[in-house]
């Protein structure tokens, strides 16, 4: 039979490699994003490649009436989702007293808040036909504070303790939730959330590809947490024998732009 994934932030980066991974599957997929063109052009692919039904949803997860609109869509469309993927996501860079206020109150709104909302109004049928699947994606980021990207870190930590727990009540319902937790990644994330120059990635960071590949995975497997790549693996463990002083200067450190603090350095302030 064939089963429909709802997939948040399809328009790039993740998104948009787990929509192509659950169109491999020959699951049929609805795309939710702003960029309408991007979503248009990803389903015209996903269906003329891999013979799926891929329908669009343009939304702004930032208006707190998107979650519903988006519900009362697939209503009106007759379109029942067996898998959730709750992915978009963005963040900021700097500190916090100089940050656009509505800018961060909106990634609250994008990050946690419509992710809590479209799971509230999706997981009762889900539960109901004892059957289906929800991937959060999570972070490494929300195992920690993180100074400079202050309200994105705690995001993701209502994002990855949340999930965990929905994941320990759903048990013998046949319904699962997983959070992938991936650490720094090759996308638009970024640019966008102005962190392109940070250490962090400036370090290594994983493709997309492979990130939405294990994160599918687990999700598939009906794993409760996902932290994919040795590294950020290895990263996680160190938190746990740090001091918590050690571990915020750590983040602060990663989170700040390279540039700025050679520059810095060498100017000899
Ligand atoms: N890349 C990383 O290093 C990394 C690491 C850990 C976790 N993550 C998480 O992974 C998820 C996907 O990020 P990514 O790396 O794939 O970033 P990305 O390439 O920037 O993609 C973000 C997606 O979210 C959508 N989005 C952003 N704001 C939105 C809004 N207001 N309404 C609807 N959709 C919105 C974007 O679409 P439109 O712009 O078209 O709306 C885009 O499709 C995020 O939750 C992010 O926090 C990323």
């Amino acid at each position: 039979m064939t089963k429909t994934a709802l997939i948040t932030g399809a328009s790039a980066g993740l998104g948009l490699e787990l929509a192509q991974l659950f169109a491999s599957d020959k699951h049929d997929v609805v795309l939710v994003a702003r960029r309408k063109d991007q979503l248009e052009a990803l389903a015209t692919r996903l269906a003329t490649e891999r013979g799926v039904v891929a329908r669009v949803i343009p939304a702004d997860l930032g208006d707190p009436g998107a979650p519903q609109r988006i519900v009362d869509e697939l209503k009106r469309r007759n379109v029942e989702i067996e898998f959730l993927v709750n992915n978009a996501g963005f963040g900021t860079t700097g500190p916090f007293v100089e940050r656009d206020l509505l800018r961060e109150l909106a990634m609250v709104q994008v990050n946690v808040t419509s992710l809590v909302h479209l799971t509230g109004l999706l997981l009762p049928g889900m539960v109901a036909r004892k059957s289906g699947r929800i991937l959060n994606l999570g972070s490494t980021a929300g195992f920690q504070p993180g100074p400079f990207m202050s309200v994105y870190y705690a995001t993701k930590a209502f994002v990855n303790s949340f999930t965990e727990a929905l994941s320990y009540e759903l048990h013998g319902t046949g319904v699962t939730a997983t959070v992938s937790c991936p650490g720094a990644t090759a996308t638009e994330f970024g640019k966008v959330s102005g962190n392109d120059r940070s250490r962090l990635f400036q370090m290594r960071v994983m493709s997309a590809p492979e990130v939405a590949a294990h994160a599918y995975r687990a999700m598939m497997a009906g794993k409760a947490v996902a932290v994919p790549g040795l590294l950020n693996k290895v990263a996680l463990q160190m938190l746990r024998l740090g001091s918590r002083g050690m571990v915020r200067g750590v983040a602060a450190r990663l989170n700040r732009d390279k540039t700025s603090l050679t520059v810095r350095r060498s100017s000899g302030s």
